[in-house]
């Protein structure tokens, strides 16, 4: 009895452990490699129906900049006929989303790539969650690269200059100048 005691206690000790080593890694990565702030469930409900609204028989989709894989993975639950590409630089985060994948049983394509290294031309939906430096840049590839009719959604940073066809505010005013979480959709022209 007291063996398996002891082994309990070691197990739940190797487990702490583990759990230790990746909260670690998660938080040093996040301050070397910026945040990795992920969508929230509000604004992934609104993400689905603005996909149904706008291209209800789209097939693939692209999370530019997917980090933990959290937007990628909720938008496949509610939308499972979605193929779906996510991309990000951090061979970490790419690690966490693969993992959750498995586990979850969701298939994705995770890829550990520079977003402006990703083809897109056989986008139907294109979601970016990015910094606001990124998206001059961003947007030069997008009007480039991306066939008429394609789909663009971005969060709370967007693109100067370039109408977006609605925008949806899903999380009202965190300071004076800015709605958090505002989604903007633009149709490629
Ligand atoms: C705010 S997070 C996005 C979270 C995710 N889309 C979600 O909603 O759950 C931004 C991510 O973009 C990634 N990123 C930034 N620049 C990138 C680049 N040039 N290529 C690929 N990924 C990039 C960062 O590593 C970070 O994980």
């Amino acid at each position: 009895m007291i063996f398996f005691a002891y082994i309990l206690l070691f197990l739940i000790l190797v487990l702490l452990a583990i759990a230790l080593v990746l909260s670690f890694v998660i938080i040093v990565e996040s301050l070397i490699k910026r945040h990795d702030l992920p969508t929230s469930r509000r604004a992934t409900r609104a993400l689905a129906d603005i996909i149904k609204k706008y291209k209800p028989d789209a097939k693939i989709f692209y999370d530019l900049g997917s980090a933990h894989g959290t937007l990628s993975l909720r938008i496949k639950k509610l939308l499972p006929h979605l193929e779906i590409y996510a991309i990000d630089n951090s061979a970490v985060r790419i690690s966490f989303a693969k993992l959750k994948s498995r586990i979850l049983k969701r298939k994705i394509y995770f890829k550990k790539q520079d977003i402006f290294k990703t083809d897109l031309h056989n986008a139907d939906l294109v979601y970016a969650y990015l910094w606001y430096d990124l998206m001059p840049i961003l947007k030069k590839k997008l009007q480039k690269e991306l066939r008429q009719g394609t789909v663009i959604i971005t969060n709370t940073s967007h693109f100067k200059n370039w109408q977006p066809t609605e925008k949806i505010i899903t999380y009202h005013k965190v300071s004076k100048t800015c709605d958090f979480e505002t989604l903007f959709v633009y149709i490629k022209k």
